[in-house]
């Protein structure tokens, strides 16, 4: 536990920063270059506390990763090459790891036990262990194989058709990682469009694969080849300053790099609906992914609703959004986002109890919030509920109390983005 106290400061924020890599494409990047045959080079990896513990995965698995920086060099030599475990795997806090791992481990030739912290202890995991059963994996856990700790015995898989119940990613890419390794043909569709990371990484180590609308398949036994790789910066990440500088009077802020993904740019569109003044330039593709560099300069904010669709685009960055709202002049209704009762914590709980502490006019609805602006907000003190982006959630927020804000725990912020205060400091 480390406790910080946050004094509300005294002008508006001004410069430059470039967020660090992206979470999600650092994950894929380390198991796909792992998977791969030949030298796979990662350049702007986030070495957050979820990512090293995929890395630390599969150093564990026999492959052999160089870390200088944010580079990585990793020497992929295929599945095959893998070997088992001695110890159990521990994925901390991360739910991506969790998750796209049991693809992978599925169907490998070994027997693996997982396990990790009392956060992701909490998670559902059989939205994965469903659909992987169905092609022939074989796992246990507590709560029938629900939740970790979790034993895997690899088997040989088969491709599977199959419809995604819940919007999530991380589902379909470990339905897709296991179909990569399994006999015959995978299809996944998806209602909606979640990222598509993996589908971007899967075209770049050269697996065959083919998207129609928003169903996407691949033919099994397929080897992947070593790549370059450049994560963009982490639009989860810079979602938190894009808000500082919407919320706090006569702020202008840079972003540099920021991954444009439009997949994950939701929190774009409902930032300009509410009328924020937003200029993107020096757009590019980049290592496969569309980059670019983000201006915010405060401007007088006003309500929308959020729901449908979009939710997917934006589902990471709802805390964060919450915060704005309160700073919208009107009513904010965030619906059909209940997949945030099952992150790293009850979202919906978390951010009601929190921004209601801190001053909000904010009522907790089954998958969402209806939140009404605009409200001066009050020092307190708050949780972070082992949970990231809570505790960056109640830092920018300190930024328009009145008074000190203390949070009770900012060692979960380490989970993907370590330097987080060190940038908030050079800005304010
Ligand atoms: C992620 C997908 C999302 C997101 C998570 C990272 C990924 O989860 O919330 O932070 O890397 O695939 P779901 O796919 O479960 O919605």
């Amino acid at each position: 536990m480390r406790e910080r106290k946050l004094q509300p400061p005294k002008g508006p924020l001004q410069g430059k920063i470039e967020v660090p890599g992206d979470k999600s494409i650092s994950h894929r990047s380390v198991m796909f270059g792992s998977l791969a045959h030949g030298t796979t080079h990662v350049q702007h990896f986030l070495g957050s506390e979820d990512c090293l513990r995929t890395l630390t995965i599969f150093q564990a698995m026999g492959v052999k990763i160089e870390q200088k920086g944010s580079s990585l060099t990793i020497f992929g030599k295929g599945p095959e090459a893998l070997k088992e475990p001695l110890e159990p795997l521990y994925f901390g806090n991360s739910g991506t790891t969790a998750r796209l791992m049991l693809g992978i481990l599925a169907g490998l030739p070994m027997f693996t036990t997982l396990h990790g912290d009392i956060s992701l202890t909490k998670r559902p995991m059989n939205r994965v262990v469903e659909p992987l059963r169905l092609m022939g994996a074989q796992i246990d856990g507590r709560d029938h194989g629900n939740y970790l700790p979790l034993a895997i015995r690899g088997q040989t898989m088969k491709g599977i058709r199959y419809e995604l119940p819940v919007k999530s990613a991380q589902v379909k890419s470990a339905i897709l990682l296991a179909g990569l390794f399994a006999e015959g043909e995978t299809t996944v569709t998806e209602s909606t469009s979640t990222r598509n990371h993996t589908e971007t990484m899967l075209e770049a180590f050269g697996a065959e694969l083919h998207i129609n609308g928003t169903a996407v398949s691949l033919k099994g036994n397929q080897t992947l080849t070593a790549t370059d790789i450049y994560v963009p910066g982490d639009i989860s990440s810079a979602a938190f300053f894009l808000v500082a500088a919407a919320i706090v009077p006569g702020s202008s802020l840079k972003l540099l790099n920021v991954g444009l993904n439009e997949t994950r740019t939701g929190i774009i569109d409902v930032l300009l609906e509410m009328g924020a003044d937003i200029q993107i330039e020096n757009e590019r593709q980049k290592g496969g992914e569309r980059i670019g560099n983000i201006t915010i300069t405060y401007r007088e904010l006003k309500a929308v609703t959020i729901e449908g669709e979009i939710i997917p685009r934006l589902i990471d960055e709802i805390p964060i959004i919450a915060l704005l709202a309160t700073q919208a002049e009107g009513t904010t209704v965030i619906k059909d986002a209940r997949e945030l009762r099952v992150k790293e914590t009850d979202r919906i709980r978390a951010v009601t109890e929190t921004l209601t502490r801190l001053g909000a006019n904010i009522k907790e609805t089954k998958d969402g919030f209806i939140i009404c602006g605009k409200t001066k907000l009050v020092g307190n003190r708050v949780e972070s509920y082992h949970d990231h982006r809570m505790g960056m959630l109640a830092a920018v927020a300190s930024l328009i109390t009145t008074t000190e804000v203390t949070i009770d725990d900012i060692t979960p912020i380490a989970t993907s983005y370590p330097s987080f205060f060190k940038d908030l400091e050079q800005i304010i």
